[in-house]
């Protein structure tokens, strides 16, 4: 049977991503601030970011898959859904869920630097630096993570998980 052990609580991410919509207002000012979402994964965690950003926001969302049902990335990255405007001029964040090898970031960032944005930053809520295999820039991150795998909080396994408010580990 899977067991779930909480990580990181509601409050503690909440708290986090207050923190992180702030310095993002003081870095960024005025806006607005382009936030492109990295479908589904990061769709909680940007939902409450852009509630935590003072300055004018606008979403939008691109479709990224390196995983398939499976635990361990498969190096290849495919996108599913691409944006719906240019962000050409733009000053633009992208929001991860969790930066694991950064093989889907490196990928996603090279793609949307071709579109001549202003600025292009990262924000992630989850950070697993011990699995780097790129080295991709991410300028806000929620919480620097082991090397667990996490669900919850927009993450999941297998499409389950998802809602879950909390971070936990999930074992097998
Ligand atoms: P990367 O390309 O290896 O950095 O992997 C990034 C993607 O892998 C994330 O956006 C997640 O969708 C997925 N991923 C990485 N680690 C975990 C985890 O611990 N739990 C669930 N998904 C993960
Ligand atoms: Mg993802």
């Amino acid at each position: 049977m899977p067991t779930l052990r909480v990580l990181i609580t509601e409050a503690q991410i909440q708290e986090r991503v207050k923190a992180l919509g702030a310095q993002i207002d003081r870095d960024c000012g005025p806006g607005p601030i382009y936030l492109i979402g990295t479908l589904k994964g990061s769709c909680f965690f940007l939902a409450d970011l852009a509630r935590a950003i003072d300055c004018p926001v606008r979403i939008d969302f691109i479709g990224a898959a390196s995983y398939g049902n499976r635990t361990e990335t498969s190096g290849q990255v495919k996108i599913t859904k691409d944006l719906d405007s240019s962000i050409e001029g733009c000053d633009v964040i992208l929001v991860e869920d969790i930066v694991d090898t950064g093989t889907t970031l490196e990928y996603l960032l090279e793609m949307l630097a071709l579109r001549k944005p202003k600025t292009l930053r990262v924000a992630a809520i989850l950070d697993k630096p011990s699995r780097r295999k790129h080295d991709v820039p991410v300028e806000y991150v929620g919480f620097s993570v082991p090397d667990e795998f996490l669900v919850g909080y927009g993450l999941d396994y297998a499409q389950d998980y998802r809602q879950l408010r909390d971070v936990c580990v999930l074992s097998q």
